[in-house]
């Protein structure tokens, strides 16, 4: 009989039940001002349909390793398997959704528009065979992202919060197996953040993508993930991997109870100990 996990690890049709592997990785730039060893000897697993968060201070290599998960960076030394598929390969098959901090729509087209170009683009790698990507209906994600009746307008005419809304809907109607968001909200007024936290949780129990989040909010990452990667700076390394076992689906009510204020202060302690192991 095949060993169904070495079938796994092989082909990108197999490997669509497989995980994103990242092993011994570290990453050095060199430019004019000098090397920065940005990550050294990052391991970490991520079981398909799981969503995990980098979190940590500013400047400890989170959208560094984000960046080499989504094969935008090389590594250094070290490798990264997504689903058995090298991160180049994830992207030339369009298996990868990357949601940026602002500004990820098109001006010049609606916001269905903007949502189905993300599917255009697919069927392309999916003529070439290797797309793992699971279709998505545009509509139905533009209306739980509460933006069914703006989908004719145009970038310009939504608020800031609404465009980051259009940004998402594209990402999960584009079907990637992976989505992968560096500090979404980031741009966002606390209201707004705080509404979006919710609306992603609502679509994303929904489709439950395998989601790589960054953020340096401990009450962001404590309310979205099922586990929290807490990195040390200088250079960036794994402390440690929090479970946050609150259970799903989530609403704010969560964020009232002792549980998630008790997650929110070990998430904070776990990354005041790696300050302080690093001085
Ligand atoms: N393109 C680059 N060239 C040189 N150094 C960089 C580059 N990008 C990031 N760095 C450095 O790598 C370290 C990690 O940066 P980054 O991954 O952006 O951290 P974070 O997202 O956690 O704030 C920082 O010291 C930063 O200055
Ligand atoms: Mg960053």
């Amino acid at each position: 009989m095949p060993d169904p996990m070495s079938a796994a690890r092989k082909g990108p049709r197999d490997a669509a039940f497989g995980s994103i592997c990242v092993e011994k990785v570290e990453k050095i730039y060199e430019s004019d001002r000098g090397t920065v060893r940005a990550l050294s000897d990052i391991d970490l697993s991520i079981e398909r349909g799981r969503f995990v968060t980098l979190f940590g201070p500013s400047g400890c290599g989170k959208s560094t390793l984000l960046r080499v998960i989504a094969g935008l960076e090389e590594q250094t030394a070290g490798a990264v398997s997504l689903f058995g598929q090298t991160p180049a390969e994830a992207s030339r098959d369009k298996n990868i959704a990357w949601i940026p901090q602002s500004n990820a729509l098109l001006p010049w087209l609606t916001i269905r528009d903007n949502v189905l170009l993300s599917q255009k683009i697919n069927r392309e790698a999916e003529r070439r065979g290797k797309s793992l990507r699971i279709p998505e209906d545009p509509d139905q994600v533009l209306d739980e992202l509460k933006l069914g009746d703006f989908k004719n307008a145009r970038p310009s005419e939504l608020s800031g919060g609404m465009r980051q809304r259009a940004a998402i809907a594209r990402g999960f109607v584009q079907g990637a197996p992976l989505m992968l968001m560096d500090e979404p909200f980031s741009a966002l007024d606390e209201l707004t953040r705080d509404a979006l936290r919710l609306r992603l949780l609502t679509v994303w129990e929904r489709h439950r993508k395998t989601v790589v989040f960054v953020t340096h909010s401990a009450f962001e990452a404590v309310l979205l993930s099922d586990q929290v990667v807490v990195m040390t700076p200088r250079p960036g390394r794994i402390h440690s991997v929090i479970d946050i076992d609150l259970p799903r689906p989530r609403t704010f009510e969560v964020t009232e109870t002792r549980e998630f204020e008790q997650l929110v202060r070990a998430v904070k302690h776990t990354l005041r100990d790696g300050w302080e192991a690093d001085e």
